[in-house]
């Protein structure tokens, strides 16, 4: 079978993307074969694009997850069929028209989850349970950027865990913090100030998605002298008291999101949808820094 497979041999803007045909090998043992409908573009794709960070050899693939249709399987395969309806974390790439992914990744679609929706789940989702699981106990959290995607979904799990929340973003984004239930402020200049007002009390932790040194400053200053102070974003840190929490894959972490989102309690935004054709409109609107909710890519 053939896949349309999204790849850079340099580094640069996304002008270096483009598409190649590949016969796919024939499937290995403990592998589904996956026609993909949508998947999420996150800021590490965009950042592997330019070259912040080289994690494999040029020339690379993208996309860490996805949403499809199982079109193959290995004969005697229990519990999967072809035809089902999946999400999950890729297995080295997913902006491609055909994919394999390890069977233990898959997690069924609900029937009525949008495909944008499912394929643009499974980053984020993961990354927001592993920074809750690595922060423990506590009752008071500050998000530094928190309209992005791993924010959005983090303010809501947060809460679930009856941790209160306050979360930074943009003037355009204020409403939409609130709507999920944190208390929001913009970022920028007197941001320690508006975060005393809100919150009084020192934090008990604070997280960063934005990489800013504004966003350390003002979690030094507000956050308890024994609590932490944790990034996400990957970036140079002028403190070594900031801790950096990396995404663990986890499928029942990931279940807990899908489920929370099947019942209604959990809401999940995608702000900006592109067709496979478009990935680098996609790739270089991602790469802005200011996704509200997720960015996804469409296939046919
Ligand atoms: N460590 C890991 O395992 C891991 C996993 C996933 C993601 N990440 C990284 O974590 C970061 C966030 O990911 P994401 O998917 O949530 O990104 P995203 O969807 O692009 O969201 C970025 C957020 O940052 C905000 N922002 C932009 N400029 C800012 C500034 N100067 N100060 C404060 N906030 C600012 C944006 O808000 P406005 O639009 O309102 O400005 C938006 O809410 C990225 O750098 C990503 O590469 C790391």
């Amino acid at each position: 079978m053939e896949s349309v497979i999204l790849v850079a041999a340099q580094y640069g803007q996304s002008d270096v993307l483009q598409t190649i045909r590949n016969t796919l090998p024939p499937l290995a043992p403990g592998m589904a074969r996956i026609s993909v409908k949508a998947a999420g573009i996150n800021p590490i794709d965009a950042r592997r694009m330019t070259g912040e960070f080289k994690h494999s050899a040029l020339p690379q693939a993208f996309g860490t997850e996805f949403a499809g249709v199982i079109s193959e399987l290995p004969p005697g395969t229990q519990g999967w069929a072809i035809g089902d309806d999946v999400l999950g974390s890729g297995n080295g790439f997913t902006h491609a028209t055909v994919i394999d992914v390890p069977l233990s990744n898959l997690i069924r679609k609900p029937k009525d989850m949008r495909w944008d929706v499912a394929g643009s789940l499974a980053g984020a989702a993961q990354t927001a349970m592993t920074i809750l699981d690595e922060l423990g106990e506590i009752s008071s959290l500050l998000i530094h950027g928190a309209s992005g995607g791993v924010g959005s979904i983090l303010i809501q799990l947060a809460q679930e865990r009856e941790i209160k929340v306050v979360a930074t973003a943009s003037e355009r984004n204020q409403d939409y913090l609130r709507a999920m239930g944190a208390s929001a402020t913009v970022y920028g200049p007197g941001l320690v100030e508006r975060l005393r007002l809100i919150q009084p009390q020192p934090f008990d932790a604070s997280v960063d998605m934005s990489g800013t040194e504004e966003a350390t400053l003002a979690s030094l200053a507000t956050v308890k002298a024994d609590g932490i102070v944790a990034t996400i974003a990957g970036k140079p840190v002028s403190s070594p008291r900031v801790q950096a929490i990396w995404v663990k894959r986890n499928p029942k972490n990931l279940q807990h999101v899908v489920d929370g989102l099947a019942t209604g309690q959990l809401t999940w935004e995608v702000s900006q949808s592109f067709p496979f054709s478009k990935a680098r409109d996609a790739y270089a609107a991602v790469l802005g820094g200011h996704t509200r909710g997720k960015s996804v890519l469409i296939f046919d």
